[in-house]
C-alpha cells in the first residue's frame, strides 16, 4: 500500500508506545514499574473539575472558536503577565490541543519544505518528527563538551541559510537540566541578530528545584513589538497535572497567531470547550497545587539521585527541574533500546531508551511516580545489571532468577 513520503519518515511516539506496553503487561498481572512515564500522578485541581463539570451540566457543548474561548485567552494573558511580566492582547494568544499541537501548528506556520530547525540534544522525542511533518529538516545539536548544557557556539555553528528557527526546551525533557540564564539570553540575541524564530517550549518552566527561578526569555529581547519572532509555548499538562485535558497554548505576534488559527481551524477546530473551561478553572483557581507538585517532585528527585549515585558505573547529571533524569548506562550497554528491552523482559521496569532523545547509551528515568516505584525500580535495575547481584530477587511472592551473565 502506498503512503506518503512524509508518513513514511515518521515513527510512532516511543513514549506513547511504552505507556501502552505498561498497560498490557499490567493487564497480564505482571508487577510492572513504569519509570518511563511523562505525567504527574497528582489529581487535576478541583477548580478545573468544577469548571468543566458546571459547563457539562448545561448540556450545551458546542464548537469553540479556532483560537480558543475568550475566557481561556484572558486567563492566559494574565498568566503571561504574572509569569513573564509581558502584556499581550487576545490576538497574541492561541489555545491548542496540548502544547504538542501548539508546537506543531507553530512549525506548520513558519516552515517551508527543506528549511531547518535547530534544537539541542537530548531533545523531546516529538521534535524531529514534528519538523519532518512540515517537510522541513530537524537539526539536533549535541554539546561539544559532552554535557547536557549546550553552549551558544554549538548552536551558532549549525546555523545555515536554511535555518528558520531555534527550538529550546528548558528545563529539558529528558535531561531535567535548566539552561543557564546566559545561554537563554544569548539564544534570544542570536535569533534577533539572524532574524529567525525562537520557539520557547516552557512546558516545565515552574517545575524547578533548589531555589531556582524560572527564566523569562522576553527579558533579553530587544524587540518586543509585533515584529518579535519569539513563540512562547506553555500549557496545563505538566504544571497542573492535567495531561489528559489536552490544553496548551502559544503566545506570539498577531500575524503568527492569525496564521496558526487558520491552520488549526482546518485541522481540529478549537480544543473542546469543556476542556478549555477546565484550564480556565486551573489557571484562575487556587495555585497551591503547582507548588505542592513541585515540592513532591523535588523530593522524588532527591531520592532518585541518592539511588543512582550509589549505582556503580551509572553517570547522572542532577536534574534542575521536570520529572526526568537522563542517566548514562553505557558502561553496561551502549545500545539503549537493547538495554531498555532487557529491563522490561527481565525485571519489568519500563525506561525510555536514550536513542529516542538523540543520545544513545542513556535511559530516561522518570521520578513522577511514587517513592516506592523509584526505589524498587532502581533496585531491580541494579539487580539485573550488576554481575555480583544475588542469584534471586523476590517481587512480592514472585521469584526472579538471574540466568544471564
Ligand atoms: C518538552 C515537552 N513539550 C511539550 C509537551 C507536550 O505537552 P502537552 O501534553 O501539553 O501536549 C511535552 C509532553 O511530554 C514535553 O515533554
Amino acid at each position: 500500500m502506498s503512503i506518503s513520503q512524509i508518513a513514511r519518515s515518521i515513527k510512532a511516539s516511543p513514549t506513547l508506545a511504552l505507556n501502552e506496553k505498561a498497560a498490557i503487561l499490567r493487564e497480564k498481572g505482571d508487577p510492572v514499574i513504569h519509570l518511563g512515564g511523562g505525567e504527574p500522578k497528582s489529581k487535576a485541581p478541583l477548580d478545573a473539575i468544577i469548571a468543566a463539570a458546571s459547563h457539562l451540566n448545561t448540556g450545551e457543548i458546542r464548537y469553540a472558536p479556532a483560537d480558543g474561548i475568550p475566557a481561556l485567552k484572558k486567563a492566559i494573558i494574565r498568566y503571561t503577565e504574572e509569569n513573564y511580566n509581558r502584556s499581550v492582547a487576545p490576538e497574541n494568544v492561541i489555545a491548542s490541543g496540548g502544547a504538542k499541537q501548539a508546537i506543531m501548528v507553530a512549525l506548520q506556520t513558519i516552515l517551508n519544505p527543506q528549511e531547518e530547525v535547530i534544537f539541542p540534544a537530548p531533545y523531546w522525542v516529538s521534535y524531529p518528527d514534528m519538523v519532518k511533518l512540515c517537510g522541513a529538516i530537524p537539526v539536533p545539536v549535541v554539546a561539544e563538551d559532552g554535557t547536557f548544557y549546550p553552549r551558544i557556539q554549538d548552536i551558532e555553528q549549525r546555523i545555515s541559510s536554511y535555518t528558520k528557527a531555534i527550538l529550546i526546551n528548558s528545563p529539558n525533557n529528558p535531561s531535567g537540566v535548566m539552561y543557564s540564564e546566559e545561554f537563554i539570553s544569548d539564544v534570544v540575541k542570536l535569533c534577533e541578530k539572524k532574524d529567525i524564530y525562537l520557539i520557547m517550549d516552557d512546558i516545565y518552566h515552574r517545575l524547578i528545584f533548589d531555589g531556582k527561578r524560572p527564566i523569562n526569555c522576553y527579558k533579553y529581547a530587544k524587540d518586543l513589538s509585533e515584529k518579535s519572532k519569539i513563540i512562547l509555548i506553555n500549557g496545563v499538562s505538566k504544571l497542573y497535572a492535567m495531561t489528559g485535558f489536552r490544553i496548551g497554548w502559544a503566545v506570539a505576534n498577531k500575524k503568527i497567531i492569525e496564521a496558526m488559527s487558520n491552520i488549526q481551524g482546518h485541522q481540529t477546530s478549537g480544543p473542546s470547550v469543556l476542556l478549555q473551561k477546565a484550564a480556565v478553572g486551573a489557571l484562575n483557581g487556587l495555585q497551591s497545587c503547582v507548588e505542592n507538585l513541585r515540592v513532591t517532585l523535588e523530593n522524588n528527585r532527591n531520592v532518585m539521585m541518592a539511588h543512582l549515585n550509589a549505582f556503580d558505573g551509572v553517570k547522572v547529571t542532577k536534574p534542575d527541574g521536570t520529572f526526568y533524569c537522563f542517566a548514562d548506562f553505557s558502561a553496561y550497554e551502549k545500545k539503549s533500546n537493547k538495554l531498555s528491552n532487557f529491563l522490561i523482559d527481565k525485571v519489568q521496569v519500563l525506561t525510555v531508551p536514550g536513542a529516542e532523545f538523540g543520545m544513545d547509551g542513556h535511559l530516561r528515568l522518570s521520578f513522577c511516580g511514587t517513592i516506592k516505584d523509584i526505589t524498587s525500580g532502581i533496585e531491580r535495575i541494579k539487580w539485573a545489571l550488576d554481575p555480583n547481584s544475588p542469584n534471586e530477587l523476590y517481587i512480592g511472592d514472585r521469584k526472579l532468577v538471574r540466568d544471564w551473565a
